[in-house]
């Protein structure tokens, strides 16, 4: 038997018997819940993170992200099964790497591959024979092939024969009561066969099910196809509410309506704009690579057109609902409802809430937010001039002293009747609002 073989072979055994160590590379929104999941099912798993805090609160049992239920953390700390480290030299213990950091886009809106290749020199410097490697990082068609195979290959091992190589991309969905990450089919595919064959029996002890394909680069594009077509059908849903409303008609009938047909049909949901940290970023991940190979994809570039201009929609709206009551939006007193992206989490990145603040600060307005589960607006990398802000309490009295409420996330905790009873203008964004009400506009 051939050393690389049997290496494979070894690797193989201990995924299936479940003593392998698993070492996740990044422990935010996607790789904390998948830390925890290989916890749960029975692996040691060691945690690589750059952010010490966080490193040391999670060591401590102590979770940061509200959506996550503590006791897992707890839990998996107590059992030992799960440990965190900034000491990246450790990066030679585990038997398979997952790497889950960040791949935002630069200031030109260009992929940002430094949190990647960081990551993956720092794996190189470690990298030891039989170790599986596996990106996880949404990105464009050919990373894993050709970027992080390369950096790899620099330690003077090779791909195929002294460690693995696989790409298999993450399909968290923050707050999805529904599904979670053991129960999210995961899409494996290999820089080769054997890469290939060793994901997926990994992916295979801790998920519902795998679905193979035939390379990496699949993999890559299979992501990014649910990522644009989500993109695609918000944009096409905002631009129709726009057309809608200037012919008098509800949207949101129209939709109920529409979802009626029990096929051909899929449901989204207009709003102010897009967030997050998928949606409005890894559809340019493949606009830029598809630019070497000559071709422009106009869907995307389009969405991204219509997204972006849905919160200046939304002041519009705003502006002309104020002037029916003889108000100018200079010195009106605004509070924003819900800043993170999506309802009932706390992740506020890339939200349309940002935007929103952004224009009404520009154009006088005095304004506040309240979030139940953000109470402290972070620094945003692409709004760096907004002043620190805190949630404010959602009273009566702060209700009846607002010139206008615009409900920009629509979470559950929050009493809609009370805002609506209180609040002498409300601007609904999220479609709360169904019948008809006199201080309600929509937008
Ligand atoms: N959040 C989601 O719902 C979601 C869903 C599907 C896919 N994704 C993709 O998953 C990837 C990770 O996203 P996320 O939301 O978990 O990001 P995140 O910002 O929540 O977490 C990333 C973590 O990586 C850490 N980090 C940065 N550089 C590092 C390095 N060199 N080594 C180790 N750790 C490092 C950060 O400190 C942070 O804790 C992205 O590619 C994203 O597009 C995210």
């Amino acid at each position: 038997m051939t050393e690389t073989r049997a290496n494979a072979e070894s690797l193989q055994r201990r995924f299936n018997d479940q003593s392998a160590a698993i070492g996740i590379a990044g422990l935010g929104y996607v790789g904390l819940p998948l830390a925890l999941t290989f916890a749960e099912k029975g692996f040691r798993v060691l945690g690589f993170d750059i952010d010490g805090s966080k490193v040391e609160s999670l060591n401590a049992g102590r979770n940061y992200i509200q959506h996550i239920d503590g006791n897992r953390l707890s839990t998996a700390v107590a059992e030992k099964r799960f440990e965190a480290t900034t000491d990246f030299g450790r990066l030679n213990e585990p038997d398979a790497l997952i790497i889950c950091v960040p791949t935002p886009l630069t200031a030109q809106r260009e992929p940002d591959m430094s949190y990647v290749v960081n990551t993956v020199q720092l794996i190189r410097a470690r990298l030891r024979p039989g170790q599986l490697v596996v990106l996880e990082s949404t990105t464009y068609p050919g990373t894993t092939d050709e970027l992080v195979r390369g950096i790899l290959e620099e330690s003077g091992l090779k791909c195929g024969s002294d460690f693995y190589l696989a790409f298999s991309p993450e399909r968290e969905d923050p707050g999805n009561g529904k599904y979670n990450t053991a129960t999210i089919p995961k899409i494996v595919g290999g820089v080769d066969e054997t890469g290939g064959d060793l994901a997926q029996s990994l992916y295979d002890k801790v998920v519902v099910s795998t679905v193979r394909v035939a390379s990496a680069r699949e993999a890559e594009a299979a992501k990014l196809v649910e990522n644009i077509f989500r993109a695609v059908n918000i944009a096409l849903v905002n631009e129709l509410k726009i057309v809608f409303d200037r012919m008098g008609i509800d949207i949101w009938n129209v939709l109920d309506a529409a979802s009626t047909k029990p096929f051909g049909f899929m449901r989204f949901n207009p709003g102010p704009g897009w967030g997050g940290h998928c949606i409005p970023l890894d559809p340019f991940y493949l606009s830029w690579k598809a630019r070497e190979y000559g071709v422009t994809p106009k869907f995307i570039e389009l969405a991204g057109e219509v997204n972006v201009q849905m919160p200046e929609y939304v002041i519009t709206k705003l502006s002309l609902a104020l002037n029916d009551r003889r108000k100018a939006m200079r010195g009106s007193r605004i509070l924003v409802l819900g800043i993170a992206y999506k309802k009932d989490i706390d992740d506020p990145r890339e939200s349309p809430a940002f935007e929103i603040i952004e224009s009404l600060l520009h154009l006088g307005a005095e304004v506040t937010y309240h979030d139940p589960h953000v109470p402290k607006a972070p620094r945003m990398r692409s709004w760096p001039d907004l002043p620190p802000m805190k949630s404010s309490p959602l009273t009566e009295e702060v209700l009846r002293s607002q010139d206008a409420v615009v409900i920009v996330t629509d979470h559950s905790a929050v009493d809609y009747e009370a805002v609506v009873r209180h609040a002498g203008l409300v601007v609904d964004t999220r479609g709360v609002y169904r019948a008809p009400r006199p201080n309600v506009v929509k937008a």
